[in-house]
């Protein structure tokens, strides 16, 4: 049972917090490369972790992030303007190079070096898969950057949608990590458990059905470098288990079940403030380039959200309350919500900006969350008794999936999905069904037929 200051603990990210020191430890996504497409183009307000911070891209293309305030009085380097390798405060025309140091300071007499003493805040960063990522820890500590599979695929692989999400990372977390709310909160009312599934996967029949049928799974949850490995086990027919893999890597990443072969998915969740965070939904398939009709499907809000225009805004949101639409909800959706993310988003907003987890009752499904709030609560303090965290030093150990797929009944699931794991491994559709994955025919799984 979580007590009020527990929930607190988790959910505060700002400077000098437990919580805020863990997240320091790791890189995190600090805005899009596109948002600051070209050298000298404008500057982006950034908030992360607590901290208000401007995004720029240099004359020579490389990104940097500087605290928003400018040093001397406080005005904000967004209004900045964005020159010769640096930013120059238009309060009084000082301007900042790309390490922080004051290298002009117009309004102050030739003769004076004061600038030389005037330094602000510039946090490392770097350019991989799409995205700008920062570390806003200490330097002695700074980790490789993590080789997630979707940012070493060619950028014809990947759809990234970025959305601005007014509630704290933590609830949103716990949805990514609970693969049993899945048939409800996504699912459909009035047709058969065959036709909800296959608007979700374009697998074999047989397959889709045990998804949509089988409404409890049993949780199994792993300790691994990264976090956990979460295994919901679902009945798979005669002779084996469907386990869907989710792999939540600290503090606030997780890749959430795909097929063997098919499309990939990563949620990351990076807090804003302790009321707000950023959402990356990461979309890719590792064998190919996507195809013109996956694109507009990631692009036009079921998969990735609707957006309002020139905003990470979703156009479904809490002030009008995600338009639900109460026909639907009878006849059409559970949930009366329109797209995936925008349910999802519904019922961690509606806990409250910060859900109160002192009143919870949990049951068996929520195996996974509860492993997870242990481990991050474990780490923060252990951070904060001095000791070390440095599982996530070598960068490798991102390189993974979270497959969706047949074990035999007797083979423990880590082990029957241990190629499936393995990023490194060569899939393909041909090779999923033939080796990893056995072709289920109709009559292994009573009720297919139906
Ligand atoms: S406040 Fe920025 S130069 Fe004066
Ligand atoms: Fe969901």
């Amino acid at each position: 049972m979580m007590t009020k200051d527990d929930t607190e603990f988790l959910a505060q990210t700002g400077p000098g917090t437990p919580m805020g020191n863990l997240f320091r430890r790791y890189w995190q996504p600090a805005l899009l490369s596109k948002e600051i497409p070209a050298p000298d183009s404008a500057p982006v307000r950034v908030k992360l972790l607590g901290e208000n911070l401007v995004a720029v891209r240099a004359t020579d293309g490389t990104p940097a992030l500087i605290q928003e305030r400018c040093p001397h009085r406080g005005a904000s380097l967004f209004f900045g303007r964005n020159e010769e390798q640096g930013i120059r405060c238009i309060y009084h025309g000082w301007k900042f190079d790309l390490t922080g140091q004051c290298v002009d300071m117009p309004n102050e007499p030739a003769s004076s070096d004061f600038h030389t003493k005037v330094k602000t805040v510039v946090y490392p960063t770097e350019e991989m898969g799409g995205i700008i990522w920062a570390y806003l820890g200490d330097p002695e500590q700074m980790p490789e950057l993590p080789k997630f599979e979707w940012a070493q695929v060619p950028e014809s692989h990947r759809h990234i949608t970025k959305v601005t999400l007014e509630t704290n990372y933590l609830q949103s977390v716990e949805g990514d990590i609970d693969s049993s709310h899945t048939a409800f909160l996504h699912g459909q009312v009035g047709k058969t458990d065959l036709e909800v599934s296959s608007k979700f996967f374009d697998s074999n029949k047989a397959l889709r059905y045990l998804w949509a049928r089988d409404k409890a799974p049993k949780f199994f949850v792993i300790e691994a470098p990264h976090g956990l490995t979460i295994g919901a086990r679902r009945d798979g027919g005669r002779d084996h288990y469907y386990w869907r893999i989710t792999q939540w890597i600290v503090p606030s990443v997780s890749m959430i079940p795909g097929e063997v072969g098919g499309t990939q998915r990563c949620n990351f969740r990076v807090p804003m403030g302790d009321t707000d965070h950023q959402f990356y939904r990461i979309d890719y398939i590792p064998q190919r380039p996507l195809t013109e009709g996956e694109k507009y499907d990631f692009e036009t809000g079921t998969i990735h959200p609707e957006l309002i225009k020139g905003t990470s805004k979703p156009v479904r949101n809490m002030e009008n309350d995600f338009l639900i639409d109460r026909q639907l909800q009878r006849s059409g959706t559970y949930s009366g919500i329109r797209g995936i993310v925008e349910q999802d988003y519904a019922v961690a907003a509606s806990m409250g900006a910060i859900s109160d987890r002192s009143t919870e009752q949990l049951g068996t499904s929520d195996m996974g969350i509860i492993r997870a709030r242990r481990v991050m609560m474990r780490l923060a303090k252990h951070l904060e008794d001095g000791g070390e965290v440095d599982a996530h030093m070598d960068g490798d150990i991102f390189y993974m999936r979270s497959p969706a797929l047949l074990v035999e009944k007797d083979v423990p699931f880590d082990v029957g999905a241990r190629r499936a794991m393995d990023a490194e491994e060569e899939w393909s559709r041909e090779v999923e069904w033939a080796s990893v994955m056995p072709v289920l025919e109709d009559e292994d799984v009573p009720g297919v037929k139906a």
